[in-house]
């Protein structure tokens, strides 16, 4: 397919964007598929005024701060669709149950806190910044060390890594790094009552695993602790990888598209993480900020796990933004200005791209933050 080029454009996208114009990536299939470049004299998200559902949103997760103590009463849907659904959950205490998942896979981002999860695989250590993969149909507990704040991603298809392609197999992190539970030579069931190093005791002299299908919970009881694996093999399993560990990719001449940040993909569902990098430093015509886009494919979620968004004044950690297909966004003016100088971003953040639209449910509405879709006004 060779690109029609009609009045004044940058030959290379991102770069030497012409005097008075921005850039707008107007692409199908989530900037992969066909597309257009569009310089237009005026920023699309420059409206006055929305009238009508589609709207960029903000809610602000941190804010509801209540728990009752139970992990699964407590992990509330946020956004979901019948691809994913993407929670937000507390964990004070230790679980006095196992969970097991049978509707889907868990992808749980550690926004904060550390612990133990205990799994049929064993036990595995947790801490802020960890992105913990639990398969669907594995019975797990978390035991938390201090208070633990949770993004839940769940996804109906199987959480795998994303093809490499040309960057090889050791970008953007080296796969010896995932970490997998080892169990316990006795398991971690005690004839005792008492788990190995864990507070989980019988409630009258059995075990409880809640198991959740088609959305209803099921509760199913042992006379002995059914996390009684001694060993495992296989290529299925419990998995660790911290963001620290994640390497990211760049271009000092380039502004590289969100999918060179993917981390996780499954069906409908590509999981991206932002991590602190260099910017477009080598190149005074390279743009450092994100093109306009209005993801015509895929809705678009933004979890804020910490540092400084320079893209976007007023988010602070803990914040999640869905920016739903068919309406623009891109940075705020300011972010422009801001970025001058500015040779490194700091910032963690966990992003979401569905291929179905997204429905935002009462407890995301509760927490949300009216005026967000003004904000690039300011
Ligand atoms: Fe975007």
């Amino acid at each position: 397919m060779i690109p029609h080029v009609r009045g004044r454009v940058a030959l290379q996208a991102h770069v030497e964007v012409p005097e008075g114009t921005c850039e707008e990536e107007y692409a199908r299939g989530g900037f992969s598929g066909r597309y257009a470049h569009l310089y237009r004299t005026h920023a699309p998200v420059g409206w006055s005024r929305i009238e009508g559902p589609l709207k960029p949103r903000a809610f602000d997760l941190a804010k509801d701060a209540a728990t009752s103590g139970d992990y699964l009463a407590d992990r509330k849907v946020q956004l979901e669709n019948g691809d994913v659904r993407i929670a937000f959950g507390r964990v004070t205490q230790p679980m006095g149950y196992f969970y097991k998942n049978a509707d889907g896979d868990e992808l749980l981002f550690v926004h904060a806190g550390t612990g133990t999860l205990e799994s049929d695989f064993g036990p595995l250590a947790y801490r802020r910044g960890d992105y913990l993969v639990i398969p669907r149909g594995t019975a797990y507990r978390l035991v938390p060390s201090d208070h633990t704040a949770l993004l839940v991603i769940e996804t109906r298809g199987e959480l795998g890594f994303p093809d490499r392609g040309l960057l090889g197999q050791h970008a953007l992190f080296d796969p010896a790094l995932i970490e997998v539970p080892t169990p316990s030579a006795e398991g971690m069931g005690s004839p005792s009552g008492l788990l190995p190093g864990s507070t989980l005791a019988a409630h009258n002299g059995e075990w409880e695993v809640r198991v959740k299908r088609l959305g209803e919970l099921t509760h199913v009881f042992y006379p002995f602790c059914p996390l009684d694996v001694v060993g495992w093999k296989g290529t299925l399993s419990v998995q660790r990888l911290n963001v620290a560990d994640i390497r990211p990719v760049m271009s000092e001449r380039y502004h590289l598209p969100p999918s060179a940040h993917a981390t996780f993909v499954s069906d409908g569902v590509i999981v991206c993480t932002f991590l602190p990098r260099a910017l477009e430093t080598g190149d005074p015509k390279a743009m450092k900020v994100p093109f306009y886009h209005s993801n015509i494919d895929f809705d678009e979620v933004l979890f804020y796990h910490r540092g400084q968004f320079f893209s976007r004044e007023g988010i602070k950690p803990g914040m999640l933004t869905l920016h739903p297909q068919g309406i623009h966004h891109g940075p705020q003016p300011k972010a422009v200005g801001r970025t001058a100088n500015v040779t490194h971003t700091d910032e963690v953040a966990v992003m979401l791209d569905t291929r179905n639209p997204l429905d935002a449910t009462p407890a995301a509405d509760a927490v949300e933050r009216a005026d967000y879709w003004k904000s690039w006004s300011k």
